[in-house]
């Protein structure tokens, strides 16, 4: 059976598609699905955000099929794995999880590689292109953890 991870942001437009997008290059599709959600519902059907696509791109990157859907209390069923970019996203994930079972799947992204420290990867969406570079590189460390112990 694939192992099924899931990323989730605030809106599935900057942070997580990217996330997404970068765990995928590094592991085998045959073996694993990387999906993404965000816990709003404003960018439902959206593509992600011109300077997710742009940085993505960047780096030989392309992300711009991915479409913006909303995490739902389904997706505790359907994913072994749920990596939350931040502690709102955590709080906001938490609050629908049925049970520990559930509970125990939601993991922040940043603890890969910043170990119990509980950081958050920065919201870029009201900044410029730079805070795109920088969670671009957040991810990409992150990923490359995840995809080691896969
Ligand atoms: P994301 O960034 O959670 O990384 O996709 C955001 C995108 C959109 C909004 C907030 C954060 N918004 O408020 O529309």
């Amino acid at each position: 059976m694939k192992i099924k991870i899931l990323m989730v942001c605030l809106g599935n437009i900057c942070r997580s598609p990217l996330a997404e997008g970068i765990l995928k290059s590094k592991i085998d599709s045959n073996n694993i699905f990387v999906d993404s959600a965000g816990t709003g519902h404003w960018h439902i059907g959206n593509k992600p955000d011109p300077r997710s696509i742009e940085v993505a791109k960047k780096h030989q990157l392309d992300i711009t099929d991915q479409r913006g859907r909303q995490f739902s209390k389904q997706d505790f069923d359907d994913f072994d794995y749920i990596f939350v970019m931040d502690n709102a996203n955590k709080k906001d994930v938490l609050s629908i999880a049925r049970n520990d079972s559930d509970k125990e799947k939601i993991y922040l992204i940043l603890n890969e590689i910043f170990p119990n420290e509980n950081m958050d990867v920065p919201d870029p969406y009201y900044g410029g292109s730079e805070g795109f570079q920088n969670v671009y590189r957040m991810l990409d460390l992150s990923c490359d953890s995840i995809a080691n112990r896969l």
